[in-house]
């Protein structure tokens, strides 16, 4: 059965914060998610233009609609302007026993308030004693103490203190605001603490990153984990939605909660793709083995954008394929990070055409390039005798200096790009495509018309 999260919050029209980020999280995290919404935003990237609290009597609907229908596994709460509305959910909650992360949420990312000033005494006196876990940022657990908090240090007493002086199972201090390399979150729980550490991120786009790591936490308790396994895949989330955050609007743009899914899936679609692509040479060895390079050749294809950023978001043929007799034969696993060369080369053409995904090498023959010619695919080339020193002197520059010499001699990333050697270079061709099995059925085609032009 699927487990069932609410979220009590407020919703955020540009989509980045608020119910839009919590139902986001939970559904990238699996569990079926419910909303109780306490007021409507008019906001953006940039401002709070206007809130609306909705009545009470609606938020009591909402509540015991799905409560006592749907059921909760665990609940959250996020935006609650009021103390008449902080006193309306605390006693709900209260009343069903829910688990509850209580995030203290007092101000926008943009700066506007989002708690009346009174609130913050309710949210002090019904809510944090009932809370599972309270998941303040700086200035609000600096709020809810009375305390300065600049370090480590001070982030723990704080933790401590919201625990045993205010009545919390459990508290995350967020580390977002705290200074430092890393983003610290430090966890109070049972008199103990642990830390979860991550490299700060530069980015801009984080609107939304509170409300979708308490979200998150929300999740996995509602799928039965213990509090620590819950922060800890939560700050793993988090750490994923602020690196693929989306640049939108003028101000902060929303994280991104679906990477968490939409990586794994591209990365399942490409090993497949590739799976479908090695056994297509294979099966065609009689043809495909005249094109193998000194070298071996390799066929590799990256994830799409904006989660291709280095050699590891390409896949590509462990050790490459190589030619036995009249046979080819993939002679490694496919896997991410599996090709340097090709990757580099498909990661450039990329930032011309994001569509071409994927890259083959085969043998570099005049014959070949005239037969893609011929074919119609549109062939370039670059002379590695050009390449500039200061180009040479960097560790796998060459390739995509190649490839953007070929790529600005025809305005557009070719089919074909070649080049005849240099003094230890092997002359290659390189067959760019969409997908891994774009490229192979370019190769085919050039293949089959090379077998009846030698025979
Ligand atoms: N730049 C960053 N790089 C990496 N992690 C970050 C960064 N900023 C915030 N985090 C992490 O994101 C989570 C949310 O923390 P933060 O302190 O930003 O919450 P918040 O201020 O409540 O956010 P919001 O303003 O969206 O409500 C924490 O796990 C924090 O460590
Ligand atoms: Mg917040």
């Amino acid at each position: 059965m699927i487990k069932r999260a609410l979220t009590i919050a407020g919703s955020d029209s540009g989509g980045g914060a608020g119910i839009q980020a919590d139902l986001k999280t939970f559904a990238a995290l699996g569990v079926h998610g419910m909303s109780v919404i306490t007021s409507i935003t008019a906001q953006n990237t940039y401002e709070v233009r206007a809130v609306y609290d909705l009545p009470l009597n609606i938020i009591e609907a909402q509540f015991k609609a799905v409560v006592e229908d749907i059921g909760v596994d665990a609940a959250k709460t996020g935006m609650l302007s009021s103390s008449e509305i902080v006193k309306l959910v605390a006693s709900l909650i209260k009343s069903y026993g829910l688990t509850v992360v209580v995030d203290p949420v007092m101000v926008a990312k943009s700066g506007s308030p989002l708690l009346k000033e009174d609130a913050v005494d309710a949210l002090v006196k019904y809510l944090i004693p009932i809370a599972t876990i309270v998941t303040p940022n700086k200035f609000e657990a600096e709020k809810l103490t009375g305390f300065t908090i600049n370090s480590v240090d001070d982030a723990r007493k704080a933790a401590k203190h919201i625990a045993e002086e205010l009545g919390a199972r459990a508290v995350v201090l967020k580390g977002g605001h705290i200074e430092g390399d890393e983003a610290i979150d430090i966890l109070y729980y049972n008199g103990t603490y642990r830390e979860f550490r991550a490299m700060r991120i530069h980015s801009r786009n984080t609107h939304g990153t509170g409300c979708s790591f308490s979200a998150a936490i929300t999740a996995e308790l509602a799928k039965g984990k213990n509090i620590e396994e819950s922060v800890k895949v939560a700050k793993e989330f988090i750490t994923t939605a602020i690196e693929y955050g989306l640049s939108l609007g003028k101000g902060c743009g929303p994280v991104n909660p679906i990477a968490w899914l939409t990586i794994p899936a591209e990365k399942f679609f490409v090993l497949e793709n590739l799976q479908k692509a090695v056994e297509m040479l294979e099966e065609y060895g009689f043809l495909v083995a005249p094109l193998i390079p000194e070298v071996g050749m390799n066929i590799v294809m990256a994830l799409p954008k904006p989660y291709a950023k280095n050699v590891n978001s390409v896949a590509g043929v462990m050790g490459r394929i190589v030619k036995i007799g009249n046979k080819v034969k993939a002679s490694g696993p496919i896997s991410f990070g599996a090709s340097r060369h090709m990757a580099r080369a498909v990661l450039k053409a990329m930032e011309f055409n994001e569509r071409i995904r994927a890259a083959a090498n085969i043998r570099f023959d005049e014959e070949l390039v005239r037969i893609a010619e011929s074919l119609g695919y549109s062939v370039s080339f670059y002379d590695r005798t050009q390449e500039p020193e200061e180009v040479k002197k960097v560790e796998g520059a060459s390739i995509p200096w190649g490839i953007e010499q070929a790529v600005s001699k025809v305005g557009q990333v070719p089919d074909v790009v070649y080049h005849r050697g240099d003094w230890g270079k092997e002359p290659m061709i390189n067959v760019f495509g969409f997908t891994a099995v774009d490229v192979v059925e370019k190769v085919l085609r050039i293949a089959k018309a090379y077998k009846e032009v030698k025979s």
